[in-house]
């Protein structure tokens, strides 16, 4: 991916190899952090709600523990309050003295709202109002956590000094709120994920669309339908690959009409070449016009079978490979023996059209045969193949390969070497060109590379 497929500032905080690479993934690592954010967000609100009240839990709890503990103390004769002091059992954290004035020690500033609860919450517990504390101060270290609550006696001179620690709010203390917290970013996340895939979906569809249209012009239309983006997208490929298939159609009804009234023309010149009277001159003439009425013909072939659309279908490439090789050995039993599989291949199934790939890779095993000298096939099933996506067949032969220009050109149309061009080879040069158009229409290609020490290689490349 380019450096402009992202934002500047991101290049520097997000490591590359960490900024995937689909589409999908992406939007949903934006999305996800945008989520994360808010959760966080709202997580933050309610934890401080949950804190405070907490706190004012907690707070309530220690104001009615402190009046219960003054009310035991207030309710025993003055004269044995100090052994009930000793004896009473206090919650843990809590601590009771008796003294003569009211020991809050340092005083420092308990923010308002906690005094008051404290106070509120002490009311809460009945006192016979002979018994009410007639002072209460409160003091504390905020901060600490720690408060002292002293109340005078009505009594005696005395007073209630009770000093003890609030515990911390705790979070995590109830289950439901780690719980929720979870379901809620696995949900959310699936949510995303789900959604993100299945809105990216029309991009794979376009994808595989622009796939098999290099495969197969005729392949079947984009459904024009979904959101309308994705619709609009639908209808510029549709019309894009009517145009390819109209552009395609249009050039063979050329190069067929054209090959057709060429016919007409040659014939006439035969006739009249027969009029010749220089022998010599009349053969290399008719010969000559024998070639453009073989081109012709070839050329006629070839537009009549792009013209008929054979369907693709289920078949096994190593059988028809052999088919193939049998047919060629029948051309030429005496080179039976140089003919064949380098190695047996196991079943290979593929989609194809039969009758154009056979065509196609028949090209290739006659020109082995031909020039080469002999034909040497491999196939290597898709598992062989880097991405495990395509098929190889090798047609090689020992003859004299190529030279570096010509393993391009020979591809041309019409395109024969000189050293070929006897009649006895036979061949108008259109065969390699119809090959790789057809196998290109496989969405596959065709590669020639000379061979070490001598010959060439053909290397035939088709989707699995
Ligand atoms: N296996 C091969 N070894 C050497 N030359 C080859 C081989 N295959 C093809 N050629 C060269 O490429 C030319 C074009 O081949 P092709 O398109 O099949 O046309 P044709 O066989 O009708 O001549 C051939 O004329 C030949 O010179
Ligand atoms: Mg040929």
């Amino acid at each position: 991916m380019s450096n402009g497929s992202r934002p500047r500032i991101w290049r520097h905080l997000w490591p590359r190899s960490l900024w995937p690479r689909s589409l999908a993934a992406r939007t949903a690592l934006v999305l996800l952090a945008g989520l994360a954010v808010v959760q966080l967000a709202g997580l933050a609100i309610h934890a401080m709600d949950r804190i405070a009240i907490d706190r004012t839990e907690i707070e309530r709890a220690a104001g009615i523990r402190v009046a219960g503990i003054y009310r035991s103390i207030a309710e025993t004769d003055p004269d044995e309050r100090d052994a009930e002091a000793a004896r009473m059992k206090l919650p843990p954290g809590f601590h009771l003295t008796l003294t003569p004035g009211p020991d809050i020690g340092v005083v420092n500033p308990v923010p308002p709202h906690m005094q008051r609860t404290l106070r509120v919450t002490m009311q809460m517990v009945p006192l016979p109002s002979r018994m009410r504390p007639t002072h209460v101060h409160i003091g504390g270290q905020w901060f600490e956590r720690k408060y002292v609550v002293s109340l005078h006696l009505p009594d005696e001179g005395r007073w209630v000094t009770v000093a003890f620690r609030l515990s911390r709010p705790n979070l995590l203390a109830s289950p439901t709120f780690p719980i929720a917290f979870t379901l809620m970013i696995v949900a959310t996340g699936l949510l995303t994920l789900w959604s993100v895939r299945r809105l990216t979906e029309p991009v794979r569809t376009l994808a595989a669309a622009a796939e098999a249209l290099g495969r197969d012009v005729n392949a079947p239309p984009l459904p024009e339908d979904g959101p309308l983006e994705v619709a609009t997208a639908a209808v510029a490929f549709n019309t894009m690959a009517s145009r390819i298939r109209r552009f395609v159609t249009d050039r063979t009804l050329l190069l067929t009409a054209i090959g057709h009234d060429l016919r007409t023309p040659i014939t006439r010149l035969k006739l009249r070449a027969e009029f010749i009277d220089d022998d010599e001159l009349r053969r290399k003439f008719i010969a000559d016009l024998d070639e453009l009425e073989a081109m012709v013909s070839a050329t006629l072939a070839f537009g009549r079978d792009s013209a008929n659309r054979e369907p693709m279908v289920q078949l096994d490439l190593a059988a028809l490979m052999r088919t193939i090789l049998d047919e060629a050995i029948e051309g030429r039993p005496e080179m039976a023996r140089q003919i064949g599989f380098a190695e047996d291949p196991p079943p290979v199934p593929i989609r194809a059209r039969a009758m154009a790939l056979k065509r196609a890779l028949s090209n290739l095993v006659g020109n082995a045969i031909a020039y080469g000298g002999d034909a040497q096939v491999t196939i290597r099933p898709p598992n062989d193949s880097p991405d495990g996506r395509f098929v190889a067949v090798l047609v090689e032969d020992n003859g004299h390969g190529l030279q570096h220009p010509d393993l391009d050109r020979v591809f041309e149309p019409f395109v024969r070497l000189e050293t070929s061009r006897n009649r006895e080879t036979g061949g108008t040069g259109l065969g390699l060109s119809i090959a790789r158009n057809i196998v290109r229409g496989h969405g596959g290609d065709i590669v020639l590379t000379n061979r070490q020490p001598h010959g060439l290689r053909a290397t035939v490349t088709l989707l699995a």
